[in-house]
């Protein structure tokens, strides 16, 4: 029997070249689109959120969201969107960080995060580490703690998880995959 790391490692496509030559991109559709691949997925950090004491979910834009939400649904949290800039309606707190080039930034509404919200960040991929690390930052600004970070795939060459210690202030990372 496989175990929940060989069935999702198995169900993650490489794309070569893409999005440019030289870059193997990791897809995960045909894991969502596996129901017992994306079941093993929301339980796996389902279970995590409970493990660490997240009492909100905070989802990534767009990947995170597609596996924030049912994690949030599963562990019985509310699901908070940190969005791209200039998508969210109300009052945001905004957070601008380094790509390779050039800056992007990430939004999140003021009045979804408070002081005594324990928050585990859920994306995708961890890869240089940039866009995890402006939600912690978005997080700790809205006054709330940070539960952890959780991602599906951690490419480690990309060193994201040195680029998060400090921002990590001791919290955890957990990466179902390495790579
Ligand atoms: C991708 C991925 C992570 C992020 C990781 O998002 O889904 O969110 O990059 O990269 P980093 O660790 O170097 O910040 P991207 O914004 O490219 O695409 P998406 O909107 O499809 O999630
Ligand atoms: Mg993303």
């Amino acid at each position: 029997m496989k175990t929940t790391r060989e069935l999702l490692l198995s169900r993650i496509r490489d794309v070569p070249d893409y999005p440019k030559p030289g870059v193997v991109f990791k897809d995960i559709t045909p894991l969502l689109a596996d129901p017992e691949a994306f079941t093993a997925l929301t339980e796996a950090l389902a279970e995590l959120c409970v493990r660490y004491g997240a009492t909100k979910i905070v989802g990534l834009e767009a990947r995170g969201f597609i596996l924030a939400a049912p994690v949030a649904v599963r562990a019985g949290l509310g699901f908070v969107p940190v969005r791209k800039a200039g998508k969210l309606p109300g009052a945001t707190l905004s957070q601008a960080y380094a790509l390779e080039y050039g800056t992007a930034e990430i939004e999140v509404h003021a009045e979804d995060l408070a002081a005594g919200d324990r928050v585990m960040v859920i994306d995708d991929v961890l890869a240089t580490g940039g866009t995890a690390e402006a939600s912690l930052e978005l997080i700790r600004r809205a006054g709330a703690e940070v539960a952890g970070v959780a991602v599906l795939m951690e490419l480690a060459f990309l060193s994201g998880r040195d680029r998060l210690k400090t921002a990590l202030r001791g919290a955890p990372l957990e990466a179902l995959i390495t790579i």
